[in-house]
C-alpha cells in the first residue's frame, strides 16, 4: 500500500495555507488615495512619509526608497564609491543580487564561507581573506538571521572596511535588540512579492549617514542634485525610483509587521519542539544575541542519512505533495554560468581566469538546507502540526519513496 501522497497515498494536508500577501481596508484606502491625488510617481508623498515611518520604525535617523532590493544594494555601493580595483566580500549562499550588485560596480567579488549554525558569513573566514584591496563586505542576514554583528563591527573597525547589510530578508530582526539594517554603515531592504512587507516590488536603503543617502538620492533620481535644475545631471544616475502606489501599500504593511512578527516567532518556536525529536531534521536556531527573528524562512537541515538516503529535492517534492509547500533553497553563486560570460568578464576584468574554490560549509548548506515559506509561520497550531506530521510521515515511509523513480 502507498502511504505517501507522492507515491498516491492521502495528503497529510488539502486545507491551504495563510495568503500571502496580506492586506486588508488599509491598502484598498491607500490606493485609492494615490489614484485621487494624482502624484502617482517621482517623488510623491507616501514615499516620503513611508521613509520616515520606516526609518523611526528601525530606529535609524534616514531612509530612501527605490525601485527594488537588487538596485537598491547596487546604489549603496556606487554611492560609497566602491568600483573596479576594489574586492567586496560576500556569501555564496544568497541571491544573485548580492553578487550581481558588485559586479555592475566593477569591483571584484570575492566569496566567503558560511557559519553552519545560521547560513550567515562566518566572521573567521572572512578575517582571512582580507587584502589591502577589501573594502566592503556584504552581510547577507539569511531568513531573517543576522549575521554576527558583534565580531563584523570588530572587523570593520581594525581593517577599515565598511559594513552593508543586505536586509532584504530581515525587516524588523534584530541584534542585541537594534534593527537588522541599521548595524553597519547602511542597510539593504527588499519589498519584493515574498518577503515579509510587500508592495509586489520595492526596495529601501536606510542609513544613519544623511552624506550617504544623498548620494543614494542623487544616484537613484538620474543623477540630479537637490538644488539643482531639473535637467541638470551633476553625477552618473540612473531611474531607480519607487511608485507612490508601492509606497502608500508599504506604510500599510509596516503597520502590520510587529504582529506578524510575533506569530512567526510563537509558530516557528512550536515547530522547533514538534521537529526535535524527528531524526535526521535540524532547525537552524539562531542564538541568544539575535533578540528577533522575522523568520522569513524556516530553515532546517535535512540528513539524507535518516531518511534511507532519499536526495533532498524528492524530500521536498514529497513535502509539496503532503500539502506542505517547501522550497530547496539556493545553489553556491560561485557556480553560476553567468560568471564566465564575456559582459562580466570586460565588466569585472579581475575575474578572468580565476576558479572560484568551493567552500565546504556553503556546499553542505546548499545540499541540506529545506526551507519553508515565511506564511506557513502566519497560520494555526493546526498548520503547525500538519508541517511535523508531513515531515514525520515521510521519514516513516522513507523506505517507500527511496523507491520511487526521481522524475516523480
Ligand atoms: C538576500 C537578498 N538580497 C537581495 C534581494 C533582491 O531583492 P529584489 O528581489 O527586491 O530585487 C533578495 C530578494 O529577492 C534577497 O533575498
Amino acid at each position: 500500500m502507498k502511504h505517501l501522497a507522492l507515491g498516491g497515498g492521502t495528503p497529510v494536508r488539502v486545507d491551504p495555507f495563510p495568503n500571502w500577501p496580506v492586506y486588508g481596508k488599509e491598502e484598498e484606502e491607500a490606493l485609492s488615495r494615490v489614484l485621487r491625488s494624482g502624484q502617482w510617481g517621482t517623488l510623491g508623498p507616501e514615499a516620503s512619509a513611508f521613509e520616515k515611518e520606516f526609518a523611526e520604525y528601525l530606529g535609524t535617523s534616514g531612509a530612501l526608497c527605490v525601485a527594488n532590493g537588487t538596485v537598491s544594494l547596487e546604489t549603496a555601493l556606487r554611492a560609497l564609491d566602491i568600483g573596479p580595483g576594489d574586492e567586496v566580500i560576500i556569501p555564496a549562499y544568497t541571491f544573485i543580487a548580492t553578487l550581481t550588485s558588485v559586479l555592475i560596480t566593477g569591483a571584484l567579488p570575492v566569496f566567503s564561507d558560511i557559519d553552519p549554525k545560521t547560513n550567515t558569513l562566518d566572521p573567521e573566514g572572512v578575517r582571512q581573506i582580507i587584502t589591502h584591496r577589501t573594502k566592503a563586505v556584504i552581510l547577507v542576514h539569511m531568513a531573517g538571521i543576522p549575521a554576527d554583528m558583534d565580531a563584523f563591527a570588530a572587523i570593520a573597525s581594525k581593517h577599515g572596511i565598511l559594513i552593508i547589510e543586505d536586509a532584504a530578508q530581515a525587516h524588523g530582526s534584530e541584534w542585541k535588540r537594534k534593527k537588522a539594517g541599521t548595524l553597519g554603515s547602511c542597510g539593504s531592504f527588499s519589498f519584493q512579492a515574498t518577503k515579509n512587507m510587500s508592495a509586489g516590488e520595492g526596495g529601501a536603503i536606510v542609513s544613519a549617514r544623511r552624506d550617504l543617502l544623498e548620494q543614494c538620492w542623487s544616484i537613484h533620481h538620474t543623477g540630479r542634485s537637490r538644488e539643482g535644475a531639473w535637467y541638470e545631471h551633476v553625477r552618473l544616475g540612473t531611474n531607480y525610483r519607487i511608485t507612490d502606489w508601492q509606497a502608500a501599500v508599504l506604510r500599510c504593511q509596516l503597520s502590520r509587521l510587529d504582529e506578524q512578527i510575533r506569530t512567526r516567532e510563537g509558530n516557528a518556536e512550536k515547530l522547533i519542539y514538534l521537529l526535535k525529536d524527528i531524526e535526521g531534521i535540524d532547525p537552524l536556531v539562531p542564538d541568544h544575541r539575535v533578540t528577533r527573528n522575522t523568520w522569513h524562512l524556516f530553515m532546517f537541515r535535512y540528513d539524507a542519512a535518516a531518511f534511507s538516503g532519499v536526495p533532498k529535492g524528492r524530500f521536498v517534492r514529497a513535502l509539496e505533495a503532503e500539502g506542505i509547500p517547501a522550497f530547496s533553497g539556493y545553489t553556491p553563486l560561485y557556480s553560476q554560468a553567468m560568471l564566465g560570460h564575456s559582459s562580466v568578464l570586460r565588466a569585472v576584468p579581475d575575474l578572468a581566469g580565476k576558479s572560484f574554490r568551493k567552500l565546504p560549509a556553503t556546499e553542505k548548506a546548499c545540499r541540506e538546507t529545506v526551507w519553508f515559506p515565511q506564511y506557513l509561520l502566519l497560520g494555526t497550531d493546526k498548520g503547525i502540526e500538519d508541517i511535523a506530521s508531513a515531515v514525520e510521515k515521510i521519514q516513516r515511509h522513507s523506505g517507500e519513496l527511496a523507491a520511487v523513480e526521481d522524475s516523480v
